[in-house]
Parts: C-alpha cells; sequence; structure tokens
C-alpha cells in the first residue's frame, strides 16, 4: 500500500463576470481568480485491497461516489486504464463547505495532482481537460494562484501574484446558494453589476492595492444580496474597518475584505469574531 499527501487551497474570485449563456447550458464567465493560505488536506492510500472510500471530517460533505475526491479519482483511472486494487480518500476539510471558495473542487484537484505526482501518466494540460469533466473550477484549482479564467472557467492565463503584504479577511455566513438556481434568476431577471476585468488586470500588473480593492466586483452580489442582506451587512463592517473593498465570492455565502496589512486585518478580524461565528485571516499563495 502506498500513501500519498496533498494540501488543497481555496480561492477567492477578485471579480466575476457572467457574460451570456450557452447552448451547452453552461454559462461564459470572466472571473481574475486568487488561490489562498486556507486549505484541506488529502491522505490517499493506493492499493488498499478493498473497495473504494472516502472519509471526511466535515459532517454534510458526501462520503461516497457523490464526493468529488472520489469523482477525480475515477476519472484518472479511467483515463489511464489503471486498477489501484483499493482507494481510500480521507479529506480533512478547513475550507468552508458552500462558500465561494471551491472547497470540493479544490479536494478533485488535489486527488488528481497527487495521483499524478505518483503514476506521471498525465501532462498538465491533459490533467485539466480530466479535471474539466469533475467541475468547471477544477482546471483553475490545478492550476492555482492569480488568474484570468475564461469559459466555463477553464481557459486560463497567468497573471502576476498579489503584492505579498495584502491579507484577506474571510466571513462565513451561515447561508448556502444553489448554483443552478442562482445563475437561473440571473438568466431570467438580468445582470444588475460587471467587474471591469481589464482595469483589474492592470490594477494586478502595476501592484496598484488601492485599485485592487476597489475593482472588487461580482456579478452574482446582488441577486444574493437580496435574498441574504447580510452579505451586504458584512461588507459595510469590512469596509469601516479599513477593507480596501470587499465582495462575495463566487456564489457565496462568504464575504471576504481585502486589507493593506496584517495589523489591518487582524484588528477587523477581531471584531468581527464577536459578530460572526467563522472568521479567517488569509493571504494569496
Ligand atoms: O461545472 P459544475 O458542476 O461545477 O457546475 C455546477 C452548475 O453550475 C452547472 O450545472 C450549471 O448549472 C452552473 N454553471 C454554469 N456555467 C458555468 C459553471 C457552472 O451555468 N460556467
Amino acid at each position: 500500500m502506498i500513501t500519498l499527501q496533498q494540501f488543497a487551497y481555496g480561492k477567492l474570485n477578485l471579480t466575476l463576470d457572467i457574460l451570456g449563456k450557452r447552448p451547452d447550458g453552461y454559462h461564459e464567465l470572466e472571473m481574475v481568480m486568487c488561490s489562498v493560505s486556507l486549505s484541506d488536506r488529502l491522505v490517499i492510500s493506493i492499493g488498499t485491497c478493498e473497495p473504494w472510500r472516502v472519509r471526511c471530517d466535515r459532517p454534510g460533505i458526501p462520503q461516497d461516489e457523490d464526493n468529488l475526491c472520489y469523482k477525480a479519482a475515477k476519472v484518472y483511472y479511467d483515463a489511464a486504464g489503471v486498477d489501484p486494487n483499493g482507494l481510500f480518500i480521507n479529506v480533512l476539510k478547513n475550507i468552508p463547505a458552500q462558500a465561494g471558495m471551491g472547497g470540493g473542487s479544490s479536494d478533485a484537484a488535489g486527488t488528481l495532482l497527487a495521483l499524478n505526482g505518483h503514476y506521471g501518466f498525465f501532462n498538465d494540460e491533459k490533467l485539466r481537460q480530466l479535471g474539466l469533466k469533475v467541475g468547471s473550477d477544477v482546471p483553475y484549482c490545478l492550476f492555482g494562484g492569480v488568474a484570468l479564467a475564461r469559459g466555463r472557467g477553464e481557459v486560463l492565463s497567468r497573471l502576476p501574484d498579489l503584492p505579498k503584504d495584502l491579507v484577506f479577511v474571510l466571513v462565513k455566513p451561515e447561508f448556502s446558494v444553489s448554483t443552478p438556481a442562482l445563475f437561473a434568476k440571473i438568466d431570467a431577471e438580468g445582470i444588475r453589476v460587471r467587474p471591469d476585468n481589464e482595469a483589474m488586470v492592470k490594477a494586478i500588473k502595476k501592484k496598484d492595492r488601492a485599485g485592487i480593492g476597489s475593482l472588487l466586483q461580482n456579478a452574482f452580489e446582488p441577486a444574493v444580496s437580496e435574498d441574504y442582506p447580510v452579505v451586504q451587512e458584512i461588507r459595510r463592517q469590512l469596509l469601516s474597518r479599513g477593507a480596501l473593498g470587499a465582495r462575495l465570492t463566487g456564489t457565496g455565502s462568504v464575504v471576504f475584505g481585502l486589507f493593506r496589512d496584517k495589523m489591518a486585518a487582524a484588528r477587523a478580524a477581531l471584531e468581527l469574531q464577536d459578530k460572526y461565528r467563522e472568521v479567517h485571516i488569509v493571504t494569496p499563495v
């Protein structure tokens, strides 16, 4: 039996734009993504001589073939035409679930990376194609870092890292949104805000911290805030505590604030912890 270990990092949407609905039912997106230091840990045992199993220490996450790690492993072994003779995937969660931070997608990406690190069957491009079969965010999670994502999320171009001194405060309110239902609402009601992705890319290239903060934008945010006013409440609180900008990530529910340095972030996080159960301080990775 062989045991592999892999970290799987969460992501934030610095921007998220919805360009339109595609004939295949998915939506054409344009997003600036950033991976952050909050990570899950995967421990994968190959050759357990038993039926495949997934275990997760967080209640509510599927522990069967519906788990995205299981799906990723299945896609990998099917493509490779190899039978591992038993597989056990243990997922140790830190990334909030139902949060817009790509936790499940990142675990799936981590599974592909760990397996491919061991077997080396596929190149990066092929691995991203396999990832897309598991979910739209998986190719980005394989890619990591700061990137512009287009298409369903799988057409990726690398952007420079964010300045190392920038820090995010994440606040996770207790609601969750169905992604297909939210896309349907946007299709019916139209888009009310759009990010300026070109300006965001320029601000990142110039390391313009205030510019990055002011250009954070998410086309889902108005629709989600309508049903969950807590989103705007958290934004106001982050901004009044010195955030350069604050937004919903993905379909939520995490709202993040961007701070100039660790001290400012720590002060804000300490105060917000009195009001909200789940608050994290993270850095770009
Ligand atoms: O690809 P994934 O399974 O993560 O997508 C979940 C759902 O989100 C899809 O079934 C679809 O309704 C919606 N989606 C979309 N356009 C995208 C990504 C996701 O409409 N680019």
